[in-house]
Order: C-alpha cells, then sequence, then structure tokens
C-alpha cells in the first residue's frame, strides 16, 4: 500500500484499516487521521508514537490494559484481536504445555498486581522460552522505569503492524 493510497483514505476507512496499530486502541488511528497527509512510513508512524507519548500516565497505562495477557484468557477463549493471535501463535505461545501456561499465568498475575497492567512484550521479536524469563526481570524494575519499558513495546508492536500494512515498499517510502 502506498502513501497516496494511506493519504485519499477517508476516516472511517483509515480507521478500519490502521484502527489496531495500537492494540485495541482505535481512537489513535481516529486522531492520526487529522494529521494527514503523510510523506512517508516514518511519517505516519511519527504520529502514532507522538500521541501516546503526548498523554498523561493515566492514558498511556490505559494503553496498555487495552491489551490481552500473553498465552492468557483470551487465548484460551479464541477472543483475541487477529493482530495480537498471529504474533502469539508465532512466538509459540500456543503451543504451551500446562506447566508452561501455569508459569506464565503466575507471572502475569504477579505484573499485573504490581504495575497495575498487563506485561507486554513485542512477542514477535520474542519466543515462548524467553518470555517467561523476560518477565520474571521486568517484574523486579522500578514502576517509573517499567512504564517506558512498556510503552516502548507497544512501539515496536506497532511498527511491526504498520510494515505488515504498508508493505516493504511503504516501509522504505519515497
Ligand atoms: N505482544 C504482541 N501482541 C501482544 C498482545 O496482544 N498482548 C501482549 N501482552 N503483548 C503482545
Amino acid at each position: 500500500m502506498d502513501m497516496e493510497k494511506v493519504n485519499s483514505m477517508d476516516f472511517g476507512e483509515f480507521v478500519d484499516v490502521f484502527g489496531n496499530v495500537v492494540e485495541r486502541c482505535p481512537l489513535i488511528a481516529a486522531a492520526v487521521w487529522s494529521q494527514r497527509p503523510f510523506s512517508n512510513s516514518e511519517d505516519l508512524e511519527k504520529h502514532f508514537f507522538a500521541f501516546i507519548d503526548a498523554l498523561p500516565q493515566s492514558g498511556q497505562e490505559g494503553i496498555l490494559r487495552c491489551h490481552p495477557d500473553l498465552a492468557g484468557r483470551e487465548l484460551q477463549q479464541g477472543t483475541l484481536t487477529a493482530e495480537s493471535r498471529r504474533e502469539q501463535r508465532g512466538a509459540g505461545l500456543m503451543s504451551l504445555d500446562a506447566a508452561e501456561r501455569l508459569r506464565l499465568a503466575e507471572l502475569n498475575a504477579q505484573y499485573r498486581a504490581r504495575f497495575g497492567f498487563p506485561f507486554v512484550l513485542a512477542a514477535r521479536l520474542s519466543d515462548r522460552a524467553a518470555v517467561p524469563g523476560e518477565l520474571a526481570r521486568r517484574l523486579q524494575r522500578p514502576p517509573a522505569e517499567e512504564l517506558r519499558t512498556a510503552l516502548g513495546e507497544v512501539k515496536k508492536i506497532g511498527r511491526l503492524r504498520l510494515a505488515d500494512l504498508l508493505g516493504a515498499a511503504g516501509l522504505a517510502g519515497p
């Protein structure tokens, strides 16, 4: 998809296409649409990230809370978004054995209890063997630092989702 096409989208089409660049936060795409035209994919991405950065802490935590747990109940129930499902499947999180699932559920619960939002990790850049260790490591960090790290993961996820939507040509930009 090229930028000319993106810039020609009406509001509804844009939100349909880019509404899940940030998991379950179509409001961000709705706000970004107003910033068109975009010069290239980096410019488009910049607007998504700037919106996140400009939010007060409560809004940033709200974004994190829109994410499902990795290998959590929504995965079991089949209620994940298509993007999250693909990412979790790619990381092998759909084929955990019962002990691995339990361990992750315990760590996810500890993380949520400590920070008040779910553990977010760019699953496509990780795998089932690495996730529990990374979760246990991040559980130890100071809350302010962890909020920054988690938002960095939201951006990594968003960058990969945008690249999927725009394709290699869109990524290179004109
Ligand atoms: N990493 C990639 N997608 C997701 C998601 O949907 N939830 C969480 N917690 N991490 C992710």
